[in-house]
């Protein structure tokens, strides 16, 4: 099943299957975002604001919310791309390029 997924600022829609994760979402369209850790919820330089769809993500684990919750900058809306897989159509701003 194909669902759509819109990263900023790039304006960049791509497909990507349910259960993938954002992090590889972005990289495998050669979407710019910071990922220092290499995807082990290690470091936040990953760092999504959901504009649209944050239902559609599965809900943050434990690692995640640690990480969340020492992390500068963090809204309401914030997510570690190499965390949050999707479950149906997402926008996300990338707050983190290369
Ligand atoms: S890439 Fe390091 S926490 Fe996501």
């Amino acid at each position: 099943m194909s669902i759509k997924v819109k990263f900023l600022p790039s304006n960049k829609e791509v497909t990507a299957d349910k259960g993938e994760v954002l992090l590889d979402i972005a990289l495998n369209h050669g979407i710019d975002i910071q990922h220092a850790c290499g995807g082990f919820c290690a470091c936040t330089t990953c760092h999504c604001e959901v504009i649209e769809g944050m239902t559609n993500l599965e809900d943050p684990e434990g690692d995640e919310l640690e990480r969340l919750d020492v992390m500068d900058g963090r809204t309401e809306k914030s997510r570690l791309a190499c965390q949050s897989k999707i479950k149906g159509p997402v926008t996300v701003r990338v707050v983190n390029q290369d």
